[in-house]
């Protein structure tokens, strides 16, 4: 009943305006004040209760207000001015005016989805909004560099949206926001500005699915990526082992994102981190976790303790190579070094001690594996000739109990 009384003074309201403006309206297309008559009132709804309400202030300041765009311009099948118009209007196209930003959203993993059905992804209005479309260097604007993660989070870090899409990856918009870059856009210094948000990694009109090999963060162009900012640690990586591996096509060499994650990711003198790499490339070398495990270094790590090392503190992080290559922090010329990095008065000899001895492995380290042996025969020989020698103790205390236990008088 409410609507259809505000329904009815929209009209009283529109039809008076309407003779009121009539005489200009007949011959030129619709002005905004002839849609404002009826669309300025912030109390305005539609049939169905929903807000229909223009704020003409927050339009005029938006970038198409600033270019004197009317109302028809965008809502095309009102152009005639023709009032009261259709309960249902056609939705805004945006081509007409921005065809190269349309034809770029349709490649992106946003725009197939929508092509296809899936109106849960984002639209044009869900990024840029609709009357208070701003250029993104407006610090207002939702898709400046301040805002952009609190509008793709509308989404991607709301745990409702996540379920209700099945959003790949779940919340990364809270993980975002924990990380070390998340932190910096949390910032109130300069630091705002040098952060990557979202649309650094991933683009702005040409977001893709990570398994589209167009993506920036495809697995083969994930250094890449992180490069542009970090271009240094991109050199250093690629110079070793697995930068190399990588720029021969072998994607099963780690991307920054292996070690780093993608949106977790930590300042990296955190023993969170640092815990957290040795674990990854023990997934990928296991023997190698394994030996280190068995090392000093190996147990104080696994306790939780970094001041010892990691794997990274005689690899490298980046720049590992193969023992074989002279410019390895593991090779013959250079292991003395890496170790004298903490044990300052190590000698020749110190570092002639192979941190990957397998005691199973005859061959690498003979002497561990004798001594792992003898141990062995030591270890099954006590207990055998200890476990034998109890059962026959056992057996005896037996009988001489069962002895001393008959009734007095008896015979045996
Ligand atoms: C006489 C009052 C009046 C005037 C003048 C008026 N409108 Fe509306 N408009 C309405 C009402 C009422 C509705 C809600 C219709 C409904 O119940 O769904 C509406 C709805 C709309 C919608 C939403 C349509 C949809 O599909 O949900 C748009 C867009 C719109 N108007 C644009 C305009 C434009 C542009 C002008 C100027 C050319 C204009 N209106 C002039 C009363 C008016
Ligand atoms: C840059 C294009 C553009 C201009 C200019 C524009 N609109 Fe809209 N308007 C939109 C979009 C986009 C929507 C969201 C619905 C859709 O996609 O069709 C919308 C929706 C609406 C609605 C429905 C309620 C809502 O907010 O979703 C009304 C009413 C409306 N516009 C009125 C106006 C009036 C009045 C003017 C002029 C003061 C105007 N529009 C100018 C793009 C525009
Ligand atoms: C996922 C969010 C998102 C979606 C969806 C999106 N945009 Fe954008 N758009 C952005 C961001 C972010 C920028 C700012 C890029 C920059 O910093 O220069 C931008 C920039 C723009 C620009 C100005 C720069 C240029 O490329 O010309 C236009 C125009 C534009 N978008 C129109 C559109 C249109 C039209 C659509 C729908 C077909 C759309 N956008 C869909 C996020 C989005
Ligand atoms: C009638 C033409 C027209 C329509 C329709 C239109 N725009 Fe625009 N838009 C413009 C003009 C003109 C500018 C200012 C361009 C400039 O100065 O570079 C602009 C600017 C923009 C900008 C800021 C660009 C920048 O340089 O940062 C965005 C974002 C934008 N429009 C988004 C949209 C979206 C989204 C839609 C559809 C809902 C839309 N526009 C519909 C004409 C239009
Ligand atoms: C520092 C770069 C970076 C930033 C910033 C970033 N991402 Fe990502 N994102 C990535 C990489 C790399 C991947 C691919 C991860 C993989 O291959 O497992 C990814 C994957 C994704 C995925 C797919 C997840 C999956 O597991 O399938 C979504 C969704 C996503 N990002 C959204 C976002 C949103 C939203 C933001 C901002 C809140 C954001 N990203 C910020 C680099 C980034
Ligand atoms: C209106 C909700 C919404 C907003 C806002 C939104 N997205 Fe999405 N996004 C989705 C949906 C839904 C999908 C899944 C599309 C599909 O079904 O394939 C998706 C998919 C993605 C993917 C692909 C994940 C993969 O690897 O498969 C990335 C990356 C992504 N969005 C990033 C962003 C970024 C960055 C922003 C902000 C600039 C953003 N999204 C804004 C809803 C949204
Ligand atoms: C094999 C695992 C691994 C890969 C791959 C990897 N990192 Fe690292 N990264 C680490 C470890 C471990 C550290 C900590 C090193 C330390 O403790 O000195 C680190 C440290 C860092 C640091 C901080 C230290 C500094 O010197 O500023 C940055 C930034 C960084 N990595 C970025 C990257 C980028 C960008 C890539 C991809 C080009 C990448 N990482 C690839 C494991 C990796
Ligand atoms: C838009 C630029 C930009 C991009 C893209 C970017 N970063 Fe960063 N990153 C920064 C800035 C700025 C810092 C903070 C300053 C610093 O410590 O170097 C930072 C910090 C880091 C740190 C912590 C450094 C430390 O001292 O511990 C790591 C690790 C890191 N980034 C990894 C990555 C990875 C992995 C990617 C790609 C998935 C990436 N970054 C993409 C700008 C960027
Ligand atoms: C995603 C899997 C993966 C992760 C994670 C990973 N690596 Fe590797 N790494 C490889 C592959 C594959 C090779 C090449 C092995 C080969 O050539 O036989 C390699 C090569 C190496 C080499 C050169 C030795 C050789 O056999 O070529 C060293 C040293 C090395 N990795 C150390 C590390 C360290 C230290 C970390 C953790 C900071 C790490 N890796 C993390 C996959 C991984
Ligand atoms: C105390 C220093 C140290 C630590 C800690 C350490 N390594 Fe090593 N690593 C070495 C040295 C020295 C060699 C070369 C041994 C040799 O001469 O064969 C080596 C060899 C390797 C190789 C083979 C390189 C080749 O050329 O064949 C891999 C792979 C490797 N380590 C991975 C790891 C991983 C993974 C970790 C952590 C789980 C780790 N290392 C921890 C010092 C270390
Ligand atoms: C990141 C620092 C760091 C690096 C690099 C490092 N260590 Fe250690 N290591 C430690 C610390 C701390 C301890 C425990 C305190 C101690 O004994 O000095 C330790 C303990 C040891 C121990 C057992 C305790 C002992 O002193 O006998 C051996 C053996 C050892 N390191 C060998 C090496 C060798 C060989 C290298 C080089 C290939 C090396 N370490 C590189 C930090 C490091």
């Amino acid at each position: 009943m409410v609507h259809l009384s505000r329904l009815f003074l929209l009209c009283i309201l529109g039809c008076g305006g309407l003779l009121l403006a009539l005489p200009a309206a007949a011959a030129a297309p619709a002005g905004n004040d002839t849609c404002l008559m009826c669309h300025a009132d912030k109390d305005a709804r539609n049939g169905q209760g929903q807000p229909i309400a223009v704020d003409p202030a927050r339009f005029k300041a938006s970038v198409h207000g600033e270019m004197q765009l009317t109302c028809v311009m965008c809502h095309a099948d009102v152009a005639d001015g023709k009032v009261p118009h259709a309960d249902k209007l056609k939705p805004v196209d945006c081509k007409g005016c921005h065809e190269k930003a349309v034809a770029e959203y349709r490649g992106t993993v946003h725009g197939k989805a929508r092509a296809d059905g899936r109106t849960l992804a984002a639209s044009c209005t869900d990024c840029h909004g609709t009357h208070d479309i701003r250029r993104a260097k407006d610090p207002a604007s939702p898709t400046n560099h301040v805002n952009l993660e609190a509008t793709c989070s509308k989404c991607h870090g709301s745990d409702a949206y996540v379920e209700k899409a099945k959003l790949p990856g779940g919340n990364v918009g809270r993980q975002y926001h924990d990380s070390v870059h998340g932190k910096l856009l949390a910032g109130k210094g300069p630091e705002r500005q040098m952060g990557p948000e979202c649309t650094d990694c991933h683009g702005t009109h040409d977001i893709r699915a990570k398994d589209d090999p167009q993506s920036r963060v495809h697995r083969a162009r994930v250094p890449e990526t992180c490069g542009s900012c970090h271009d240094a640690i991109r050199a250093q990586f690629t110079g070793g082992q697995h930068g190399k591996l990588r720029q021969q096509g072998m994607t099963g060499a780690p991307g920054c994102n292996d070690c780093h994650s993608a949106h977790d990711i930590q300042r990296h003198d955190l023993p969170r981190f640092q815990l957290e790499a040795i674990k990854q490339c023990g997934n990928c070398h296991q023997d190698f976790i394994a030996t280190y495990r068995d090392t000093f270094h190996g147990k104080v790590t696994n306790l939780g303790y970094t001041q010892v090392a990691t794997c990274a503190a005689c690899h490298g992080a980046h720049e590992m190579l193969p023992a074989s290559d002279p410019a390895s922090k593991v090779s013959a010329g250079n292991r003395l070094k890496t170790c004298q990095a903490c044990h300052a008065d190590a000698s020749a000899s110190f570092a002639s001690w192979d941190p990957h001895a397998n005691k199973h492995d005859r061959a690498r380290s003979p002497l561990y594996y004798w001594a792992a042996r003898f141990m062995e025969v030591l270890l099954i020989g006590v207990f055998g000739f200890f476990g034998i020698h109890t059962v026959f103790w056992f057996y005896r205390s037996l009988r001489v109990r069962l002895a001393a236990g008959r009734p007095h008088g008896e015979k045996r």
